[in-house]
């Protein structure tokens, strides 16, 4: 009996464990477990040829899983604005998809123009949604390189000139993107701060101006964003390439902010083995090589992380631990992204996302001078509208490089205006210049045909002949992201417009005294004529509701709010980078030689006046501010301190304001910037509503970066909290002492 009921226990425990067995599934694919659990029991079941694989591209934007254990290839896709068209496996050109024509969201400029966290947020998700619904793991953005010169062609896809304003941009977008279950890749970290030589140049900067200017943002994404990625940069630093660089890899991204997700090299920016394999990278893109010159077929098997690494693991030249390292990052990634079962579905090209477009657009657009209130345009008195200019109809989410998009639509500002004006108001258009008419960017064809065969007298004259006869003459000019023109790997050659812009404008001035010019551009132009020009519109390019935005702002249906994320000099001169002689360098090197005084910092250093300041946005309505208090008189560095400040509507319509928080140190043993922008609130008001805004603040915002000490230190003695409208309109301001 007693034998019968043991083999009962024995046989019933058999069972169970079998059955168990059979359901306990591998550690790895169970995401119930933790995830370092996870990666270990994915990583042990490996072999060396699977984990090599997976440190570099298979084609022109993914990289391999483990088809064996049923780890997913992963796949990347740019950029910041949109999701790009589908290329095909081993080139750039168009895979001809008829599926892949996305919603064209507006530069990071014009979101970062918005000084609003929600909109940040809104970006985020919304591109996100359309990354997650085209089955893209990793979204090749947001970049916020810091906008050091205005000659740069890239800062249209980042946030400006300020530290503070980027890393509080950027957290909400990565946030956003990253709750679809797709990784952002924050880039190009870092110091790519032009596109000049930017293969080969080294930046030389000092370690105070790299961790108060150049590495916030990229901090803040990592350790406040979360960032799952990150993206090595092309250039070089203390002579290393970035993306195998131990100083900006190992010893400030793993060891200082303890990032855990996967360094992704930017297309084609390694170039040794032993450096991408001890110098922190993960995963290899876009080597254009046959592992012995630039080929022409990509030949995966021969990147740098490929074949030449497997052998020399072969020879025992190296070891494995790195390539163990590696994976585990690619493995962590793999478990946020393709293999995280709690994904959503994400939707794409929805007119939720463009609406979400032209939202950050309205708020975006920056009101830069509005004398005798020109604008808004009241139609009820406006019979014709002259529309001027090549930007007001040449499609702009093409072009600028790798963030040109093949958008479902995109409303121009000449259909925008047209459609907002409706029957009431007649719209006549003149090109005005002929700029770029060309009509295919990386193989998308635009289908507009913007040849002209008119001289540019001809287009003149025509110009000035619709604007005599007109109410009101809107110019729409600027830049075009084509060559030279905010473009990724060339920089502008001048601060001025191109294609003779200025005497277009200057010869409108004096033909009608109802001029709107609305410059569409990411980066500062100089303006010869703005003292003759009422009214200035800084328009970014606001992606597939371009036209809608644009419209809505002219014609008052939205009070614009946007304020600029970086200074206008008003000449080169007064760009710190190119007066300090070092915009873009020579023999492949570039001194930050400004040092942290950059943009504002620079003009308040050398109290130089700016055409227009950081921070500045004009509004349909005004606003009055009251005195700043604080809430202690003295502080010890634990403590925090709060400012507080009333803001009045004193207008006639609602309005949204951006109320600025500037620290100042009055005494400190460094050369500090009279002021640096520690806080920033928009608030919106009705008309005659008062709101009181308030800012919190600990010693960090006291504090500047000892290189001595290796740390961020708040000097004791006599600080100013001001509060401004912009970098140079201050309100008010309040002194407090740190004991
Ligand atoms: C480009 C850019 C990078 C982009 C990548 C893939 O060269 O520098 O921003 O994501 O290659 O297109």
């Amino acid at each position: 009996m007693f034998r019968n009921i043991k083999v009962g226990i024995i046989l019933l425990f058999g069972i169970s464990l079998n059955i168990f067995g059979q359901n306990q599934r591998a550690v790895y694919l169970d995401d119930s477990k933790p995830m370092n659990e996870r990666i270990e029991d994915a990583l042990s079941r490996m072999t060396v040829q699977e984990k090599v694989a997976m440190c570099h591209a298979q084609s022109k934007f993914s990289s391999a899983g483990v088809p064996r254990l049923g780890i997913p290839d992963l796949w990347t896709t740019d950029g910041p604005h949109g999701i790009r068209p589908e290329v095909l496996w081993d080139e750039w050109s168009q895979a001809g998809w008829t599926n892949d024509s996305c919603i064209a969201f507006p530069a990071l400029t014009c979101l970062a123009a918005s000084w609003n966290k929600d909109m940040a947020l809104l970006y985020g998700k919304s591109i996100g949604e359309e990354a997650r619904y085209r089955n893209k793991n990793v979204l090749l953005g947001p970049g916020v390189n810091i906008y050091r010169s205005p000659l740069n062609g890239r800062n249209f896809e980042y946030m400006g000139e300020d530290p503070y304003l980027s890393s509080k941009m950027v957290v909400p977008y990565i946030k956003g993107v990253q709750e679809n279950g797709v990784a952002a890749c924050v880039k190009h970290f870092a110091l790519n701060n032009q596109e000049t030589d930017r293969n080969g140049v080294n930046v030389n900067v000092d370690d105070r101006t790299l961790y108060e200017i150049y590495l916030p943002a990229f901090k803040a994404a990592i350790q406040e964003g979360d960032a799952w990625s990150i993206m090595g940069s092309y250039n070089l630093y203390k002579g290393q390439h970035c993306c195998h660089n131990q100083y900006l890899l190992k010893d400030i991204l793993r060891d200082e902010w303890g990032f855990k997700g996967a360094v992704i090299a930017d297309w084609g920016g390694v170039s040794n083995t032993r450096e991408a394999i001890f110098n922190g990278l993960d995963i290899e893109f876009g080597t254009w090589t046959d592992g012995l010159k630039k080929g022409t077929s990509n030949a995966y098997e021969n990147y740098y992380l490929a074949k030449p690494y497997l052998d020399m693991i072969g020879k025992g030249e190296v070891g494995t631990k790195e390539l163990d390292e590696k994976v585990r990052h690619i493995l962590r990634l793999a478990f946020h992204t393709t293999m995280n079962k709690n994904k959503p579905f994400g939707s794409f090209g929805t007119q939720e996302h463009a609406l979400a477009g032209r939202q950050i657009a309205e708020e975006g657009i920056v009101l830069l001078k509005n004398t005798n209130n020109v604008l808004p345009i009241d139609l009820k008195k406006t019979k014709r509208i002259a529309v001027i200019g090549e930007n007001a109809i040449k499609m702009m989410t093409v072009g600028g490089g790798s963030s040109s998009l093949k958008a479902k639509y995109e409303i121009s500002p000449l259909d925008g205006i047209k459609k907002r004006v409706g029957a009431q108001t007649e719209v006549v258009y003149a090109r005005g210049y002929v700029g770029d008419p060309g009509g295919s960017y990386n193989g998308v064809v635009t289908g507009q045909d913007l040849s002209d065969k008119r001289s540019a007298d001809e287009l003149l004259a025509e110009a000035c002949a619709v604007a005599k006869t007109a109410d009101y003459v809107i110019f729409v000019g600027g830049l075009n992201k084509s060559d030279y023109q905010d473009c990724e790997g060339v920089d502008r050659v001048s601060l001025n417009l191109p294609y003779n812009q200025d005497k277009l404008i200057s010869e409108l001035t004096k033909i009608n005294k109802k001029l709107v010019v609305v410059n569409i551009s990411s980066n500062a132009v100089a303006m010869p004529w703005v003292t003759k020009v009422p009214a200035i519109v800084q328009g970014w390019y606001l992606g597939t509701e371009s036209g809608n935005a644009l419209a809505a702002v002219l014609m008052g249906d939205v009070n614009p709010s946007g304020k600029l994320p970086f200074s206008f000099p008003v000449k080169l001169e007064d760009n710190a980078a190119y007066t300090m002689g070092e915009f873009s360098g020579k023999n492949h090197q570039v001194s930050y030689n400004e040092g942290i005084f950059l943009g504002y910092r620079w003009h308040d250093k050398q109290n130089i006046k700016p055409l227009f300041s950081f921070g500045h946005g004009l509004s349909y309505t005004t606003f009055e501010y009251g005195k700043v208090t604080a809430d202690k008189k003295e502080i010890i560095s634990s403590d925090k301190i709060t400012f507080t400040v009333n803001v009045k509507n004193t207008g006639k319509r609602e309005g949204s304001e951006i109320v600025q928080l500037y620290i100042s140190d009055l005494q400190s043993s460094v050369p500090r910037p009279v002021k640096e922008l520690k806080g920033f609130d928009k608030i919106s008001l009705n008309s005659g509503e008062t709101k009181t805004v308030s800012f919190t603040v600990d010693s960090s915002a006291l504090s500047f970066f000892d290189t001595g000490k290796h740390a961020w230190v708040a000097e004791p003695g006599d600080f100013e909290a001001i509060i401004g409208a912009s970098s140079t309109d201050i309100k008010t301001k309040t002194g407090f002492k740190l004991k």
